[in-house]
């Protein structure tokens, strides 16, 4: 099997392939400690028994710095230094707390990522954006750290359910609107109901979307341009997931695009028939794309939200499917979009 691999900043390396090949190669010849999350160590555990490992509770709201504190005393119990590598095999949220502590005991520790969901292998541990949240805000605290690799085997998707599975797949249609149409394309053409047994066609799709990020990380590491365009769709599913529990993630990001899409017409920016090509490709991968909270609430969630309060905020609005761009506005002319 041909492995694909991509370097980001010249320090990270991304690699598509098998994982036990991938971590023999990859791993440095020192010390390792494993953080993990429990139902990965329920499905994989051959691979989290190598070493000493640290698994942590499910969910966000074990996503905090009571967590991080509890790996330090973790890393002193079992006489971690910065001889040590920390390896975080999982999803986003594995991913981002092993990051932030590795990146932060004794001032740093290398670490590297097995990802283990769709968009943790498209989106979460790829960039060196690592962090835990705060007071119900997400990732407010956090920093920006290069992992020495990162491993994506996709056949380690073939336990994630159906609606996990498409929280990645609701991130690689993102990808495939913001930078590449022939991506596009091949979402498509493509059967959703199979994809996930379908490990050569997957591979390809989850490096390609890799591709996407990798760029746009490469020229805007800390965000200050480029990178604002992985945030297309973002600004209103965030606000439908403040509204709501109902919908998951991915399933915000669908709606979130879908509404964009439809503004970014309404502007004259985008031509009808891409609209309805991305509405279409959303709704195959088996999104519905009608908000589950009134425009009312969710309008007053984006003009809630404390870490844009009052601010100038930018939107990603597509131009075409492949290319977008970012406009800065006051949040208030924003929600009058949508009024
Ligand atoms: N750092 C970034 O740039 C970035 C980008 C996007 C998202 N994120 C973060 O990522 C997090 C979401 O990531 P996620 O969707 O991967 O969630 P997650 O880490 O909670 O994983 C989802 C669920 O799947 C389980 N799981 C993981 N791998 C599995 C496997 N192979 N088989 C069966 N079950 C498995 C997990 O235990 C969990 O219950 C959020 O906290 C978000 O803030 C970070
Ligand atoms: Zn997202």
């Amino acid at each position: 099997m041909t492995n694909y691999t991509l370097n980001i900043k010249q320090k990270s390396v991304v690699a598509v392939g098998e994982v036990d090949s991938l971590l023999e190669e990859l791993l440095p010849s020192r010390s390792v400690v494993i953080i993990s999350d429990t139902n990965v160590d329920r499905h994989y555990h051959s691979l989290i028994e190598r070493y000493p490992h640290i698994l942590l509770p499910i969910g966000e709201s074990g996503k905090t710095l009571q967590t991080v504190e509890n790996i330090y005393h973790r890393f002193i119990e079992l006489g971690v230094d910065r001889s040590w590598f920390v390896l975080g095999i999982g999803g986003g949220i594995v991913t981002d707390v092993t990051g932030f502590a590795a990146s932060t005991y004794m001032r740093g520790l290398p670490f590297g990522f097995v990802a283990t969901t769709l968009l943790g292998q498209v989106d979460a541990s790829i960039g060196g954006k690592n962090g835990v949240n705060l007071e119900g805000y997400k990732n407010m605290v956090g920093c920006f750290s290069q992992p020495d690799f990162v491993v994506c085997d996709v056949t380690l998707l073939k336990t994630l359910s159906d609606r996990e599975f498409r929280t990645g797949l609701a991130e690689i249609i993102k990808a495939a609107i913001i930078a590449d149409e022939e991506l596009f394309c091949m979402l498509e053409s493509c059967d959703f109901s199979r994809l996930k047994r379908e490990p050569k066609l997957l591979r390809e799709i989850v490096f390609r979307a890799i591709k996407i990020k990798a760029a746009i990380v490469e020229c805007d590491e800390r965000e200050s341009g480029e990178r604002r365009k992985l945030n297309l769709g973002h600004t209103l599913a965030h606000a439908i997931e403040k509204c709501s529990s109902k919908l998951n993630h991915g399933e915000a990001v669908a709606v979130g695009l879908h509404l964009i899409t439809q503004l970014a017409v309404e502007r004259s920016l985008l031509a009808w028939e891409d609209a309805h090509r991305i509405d279409a490709l959303l709704q195959r991968a088996g999104f519905v794309l009608e908000s589950p909270v009134p425009a009312r609430d969710m309008l007053a969630a984006v003009s809630k939200d404390k870490k844009s309060e009052g601010r100038d905020i930018h939107i990603v609005l597509p131009e075409s499917i492949g290319c977008c761009r970012v406009e800065k506005m006051p949040q208030a002319e924003f929600i009058k979009c949508f009024k």
